[in-house]
């Protein structure tokens, strides 16, 4: 039997959440009176995430161990939201991996200006510091796409139970825009939400790491730039489009967050921290009847 508190206070879940635009969306949240369970693969620098967060007042922030790539792990996470809240209210999946195995020295040489990242001009440029080894290509991918899968998969009993309508928000990237994939056809299909299913986008998935382990990236017209980390997203994205039709209840989106000063891109990024993370809580906020199955650049709608 739920005591009152249990049935009318929003709870959440952050994943990711040690540092970075994790860290600061449970702040946000936190402020904004939602009970935030704050989730890191490593205790120490958890704990010390929600030491910071109660030191500024937030008490209604709590911390739980979370690995995205670990099924015990995200089980015993279900398991204590089941014991603490008997509910979900809003899932922010926000933990993510580059892919990437980085010369840090050698990138700080090049000098590259933020808007050559962005457009895709220092693609070249960063290939000598940029390696993708089907090692670091696994953790992207087992991060960023199937770790949100088991995370929110394993979360879904709970969601369901939100009475109004739980909020999912997936942390995506402007990496994971379809026009940025070289491949036509991987582009017309996976912009075709008709015919989408989460066996169609594991498929290109796996597709995707075949071709990385038998070096035909190119030749097969994936993207070049952080290759592991730009399919992660786009399949992120198709993945939230189906998720939202199957749960027409609920509101699901991604978000790109900004080009954000954090540590994943080696603090290339321009935008604070409190920009970063504006996208993701005013998703996981969204009020009844908002948009569902969108992708987001920062806070406004835009094209997958
Ligand atoms: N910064 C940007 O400009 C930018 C742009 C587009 C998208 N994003 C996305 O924004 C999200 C947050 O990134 P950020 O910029 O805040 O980078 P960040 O500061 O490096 O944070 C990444 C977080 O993910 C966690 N993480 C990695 N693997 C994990 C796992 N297996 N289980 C649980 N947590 C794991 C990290 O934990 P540890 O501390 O233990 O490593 C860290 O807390 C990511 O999804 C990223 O792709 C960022």
């Amino acid at each position: 039997m739920m005591n009152n508190k249990q049935s009318t206070e929003r709870c959440a879940v952050v994943t990711g959440a040690n540092k970075g635009i994790g860290f600061e969306t449970v702040r946000q949240l936190g402020a904004s009176g939602v009970t935030v369970v704050l989730t890191a693969r490593n205790e120490k620098r958890g704990t010390e995430a929600r030491s910071l967060l109660h030191g500024l007042g937030l008490s209604n922030v709590l911390y739980h161990q979370l690995d995205v790539q670990d099924l015990q792990s995200i089980q015993a996470l279900a398991n204590f939201i089941q014991t603490q809240f008997g509910k979900l209210d809003i899932l922010v999946n926000n933990a993510g991996a580059s892919g990437v195995i980085v010369d840090e020295d050698g990138l700080r040489a090049l000098n590259i200006d933020p808007q050559s990242w962005l457009s895709g001009k220092a693609t070249n440029l960063v290939q000598g510091v940029m390696k993708t080894t089907n090692d670091s290509a696994k953790e992207c991918i087992d991060t960023n796409y199937y770790g949100v899968k088991n995370v929110t998969r394993a979360l879904l009993p709970l969601l369901e139970r939100s009475p109004s309508g739980a909020r999912i928000v997936n942390v995506s990237s402007l990496r994971g825009e379809l026009w940025r994939i070289p491949n036509k056809q991987i582009r017309k299909e996976l912009g075709d939400l008709q015919s989408l299913s989460e066996e169609k986008i594991d498929g290109f998935v796996e597709k995707f790491l075949h071709d990385l382990r038998n070096h035909e990236l190119e030749v097969n017209g994936w993207s070049k730039m952080l290759p592991a980390y730009s399919v992660s997203k786009a399949m992120l994205n198709a993945y939230t489009r189906v998720l939202a039709k199957t749960y027409p209840k609920m509101c699901i989106n991604c978000v790109h967050p900004g080009y954000v000063n954090t540590d994943i891109n080696w603090h290339t990024g321009t935008m604070t921290l409190e920009e970063g993370a504006q996208g993701s809580v005013m998703l996981a906020l969204l009020p009844e009847g908002s948009p569902s199955g969108c992708y987001f650049d920062r806070t406004q709608v835009a094209e997958f």
